[in-house]
């Protein structure tokens, strides 16, 4: 077309152009991702350019791959019995076998994180359904893969820790009953969820089920505080049973002895008992117990964070330091 210049050719790159001198300051991966094992090249790499997946993964271009997030703190791993046993439980039900014994993956895991040298991070790990080219099929994958990926910790912004969260009712629905116990890689309604919060200028969005009960948040599970001081969480047919939950739940028995908490129950929940709620909160791994503020426009807790969600957090953080028994050292070199 007259007028339109043409575009010059786009380089092409070498391996040596693209991995020659070091990985420069200014890139955002830089100081963020510690180190990844890949089964695919083998091995563990610290250079942040070489963590790469192949595009042939069915994991990347299907969603077809299970995975898990996990807190290190002060050089150990939280919960990684627990961790450990839900990606099992996904890969069952993604029908993916585990590419090695779980025992090796283990190993892995924290070989990976002593390579990455942090005591704070994240650890992730996914086992896709494997590569072997472009199509939906999982008959053209021979082996499962397994990428294991420390970046640097993510927790929530101190404002929303101290302040807490806005929070919207999304639309889109909860995962189906029996979808809802696979923690896979495709994660897209969540992401709309987020998209849809942030576009209504609040911080994050709970999905309901069906019945219009609530859910689960985009990554995030639900509790609320009734007015007679009962912790209540969703039931887990449409919410992903959250390893920090059930330890939450474990740890609020304490609070009930003392008398902040009158009793512990999973039960469907209502957006109008919600609204109606002394607290709410949102718990995970990377948030712990984070408090919401405003449901749909309505203050909760005369729009402050309460009592139980502090005090959750506090014991989370504490169990995080000093429980042993669910804590797994990472076998740094030095
Ligand atoms: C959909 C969903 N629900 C709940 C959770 C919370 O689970 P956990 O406490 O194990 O991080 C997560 C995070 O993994 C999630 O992705």
């Amino acid at each position: 077309m007259q007028g339109m210049k043409t575009r010059s050719h786009l380089p092409r790159l070498s391996a040596h152009e693209l991995f020659k001198g070091k990985l420069s300051p200014d890139d955002p991966r830089s100081g963020r991702y510690f180190s990844m094992y890949s089964s695919v090249l083998g091995g563990i790499v610290t250079d942040a350019r070489l963590m790469t997946i192949p595009l042939e993964d069915h994991m990347v271009h299907r969603g077809d791959g299970v995975f898990e997030t996990m807190e290190i703190h002060r050089g150990k791993v939280y919960q990684m019995a627990a961790h450990m046993d839900r990606l099992g439980r996904s890969a069952e039900i993604a029908a993916i076998e585990f590419p090695m014994p779980e025992n090796e993956i283990r190993d892995i895991l924290l070989e990976t994180a002593a390579a990455g040298e942090a005591r704070e991070a994240i650890c992730r790990i996914f086992i896709s359904r494997g590569t072997g080219g472009f199509s939906v099929d999982p008959r053209e994958c021979d082996q499962s893969h397994l990428y294991v990926m420390i970046t640097a910790p993510e927790g929530p912004t101190p404002s929303h820790q101290l302040r807490g969260m806005r929070v919207i009712t999304t639309e889109i629905p909860a995962r189906a009953e029996g979808m809802a116990q696979l923690k896979c890689c495709n994660y897209m309604p969540n992401a709309l969820m987020e998209r849809e919060a942030h576009l209504a200028g609040v911080d994050s969005a709970i999905a309901l089920d069906a019945n219009r009960f609530l859910a689960e948040g985009s990554n995030k599970n639900v509790a609320i505080v009734t007015p007679t001081g009962e912790l209540k969480t969703p039931t887990f047919r449409h919410a992903l049973q959250g390893t920090t939950l059930r330890r939450v739940m474990g740890l609020a028995e304490g609070l009930v002895e003392e008398g902040l908490l009158s009793g512990l129950k999973q039960a469907d929940i209502s957006r109008a008992e919600a609204y109606g709620a002394s607290e709410i909160m949102f718990v995970a791994t990377t948030l712990k117990a984070l408090p919401i503020i405003e449901f749909d426009g309505h203050p909760i807790g005369g729009g402050e964070p309460g009592p139980v969600v502090r005090r959750l957090r506090e014991a989370l953080e504490q169990d995080m330091r000093e429980n042993e028994s669910l804590l797994t050292p990472i076998p740094y070199q030095d």
